[in-house]
């Protein structure tokens, strides 16, 4: 997607604008990230959507607990919209869905969702006028380029048109995306900052973003991984689009619906001791031809 020359941040420009403009870049990375452009092609396996889905029920646990103790503060206070925007008992409903009714210990919990969660705690706790930063990042994304997403979910995993599986993309009480979106942006200008919290709101924008594009890497890698895991015959199992029944398990899964520790461990220590063992006997065999 082109974008016009990103103007330099000024205090006379709106707060809404300067980070819109600020992570126009950031934005550009995050929907050209392998996972994102393989979910906007209709690429999204049921194991991919799983595992992205789990890591935003964290993400917003945390975000959302962050706000609930912030919510009088302020810093934060003119944005908050919990009936319009929070989506953790949405999650809740899609966690159901996807990993059964004991989802709360089938789900993973990857690495850089942790150090996502870890950050959303720190700002809270520590810095709570950045969490603006954070709640701008996730809520208006989810508010634009995520219904494009839940669109193509609902396709690429043919899931009922009733919104099973994705109540996180689904805003009930926002009626029209678009003036919701107007109404937070002049909350967002509404707040009072000085130009040094200002210039560190924005610059956690971006590392907001980053935490985004960090976690889609990893998911990607793990997605990567496991199919390479998988013997020949049944990687396309793996690749199969989501039937009727999502808690059913797939060749990726183990019985209590947690995803194997191929995807969520490294490489294991067997693998190299191998490896070395055949360089060592290479080496030996070489020295002794000699
Ligand atoms: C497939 C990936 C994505 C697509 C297709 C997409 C698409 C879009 C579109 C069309 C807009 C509306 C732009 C406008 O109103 O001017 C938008 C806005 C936005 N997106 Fe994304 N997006 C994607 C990924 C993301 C991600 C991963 C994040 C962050 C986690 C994100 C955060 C935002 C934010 C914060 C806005 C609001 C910008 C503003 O008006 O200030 N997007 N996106």
């Amino acid at each position: 997607m082109e974008h016009p020359q990103q103007p330099e941040d000024s205090m006379s420009q709106d707060l809404s604008e300067a980070v819109k403009a600020a992570s126009r870049e950031v934005h550009s990375q995050a929907e050209n990230s392998e996972f994102m452009k393989n979910f906007q092609k209709g690429q999204v396996t049921r194991d991919g959507f799983k595992l992205l889905m789990a890591s935003l029920y964290h993400i917003y646990t945390a975000l959302e607990a962050e706000i609930e103790d912030n919510k009088e503060n302020p810093v934060y206070a003119p944005l908050y919209f919990p009936e319009e925007l929070h989506r953790r008992a949405a999650l809740e409903q899609d966690m159901a869905f996807w990993y059964g009714p004991r989802w709360q210990e089938a789900i993973p919990y990857t690495k850089a969702t942790r150090r996502y969660v870890r950050r959303l705690q720190e700002v809270g706790r520590t810095e709570p006028e950045l969490l603006v930063a954070h709640a701008y990042t996730r809520y208006l994304g989810d508010l634009s380029g995520g219904q494009v997403l839940k669109k193509i979910a609902q396709k690429a995993l043919d899931l009922p048109s009733s919104g099973e599986g994705v109540a996180f993309f689904t805003f009930p009480h926002v009626v029209s995306a678009t003036k919701f979106k107007q109404l937070y942006r002049s909350r967002m200008n509404s707040l009072e900052m000085t130009p040094e919290v200002r210039h560190r709101v924005i610059e956690e924008v971006k590392s907001s973003f980053l935490l985004n594009i960090q976690l889609f890497e990893e998911l990607q890698e793990l997605l990567t991984r496991d199919t390479k895991d998988q013997s020949p015959s049944k990687a396309p199992e793996l690749r199969r689009r989501a039937g009727s029944r999502a808690q059913d398990p797939t060749p990726s899964e183990t019985p209590g619906g947690k995803l194997p520790l191929s995807i969520l461990s490294p490489v294991p220590l067997l693998r190299w001791v191998l490896t070395l063992s055949f360089l060592v006997a290479t080496v030996a065999v070489g020295l002794y031809a000699m």
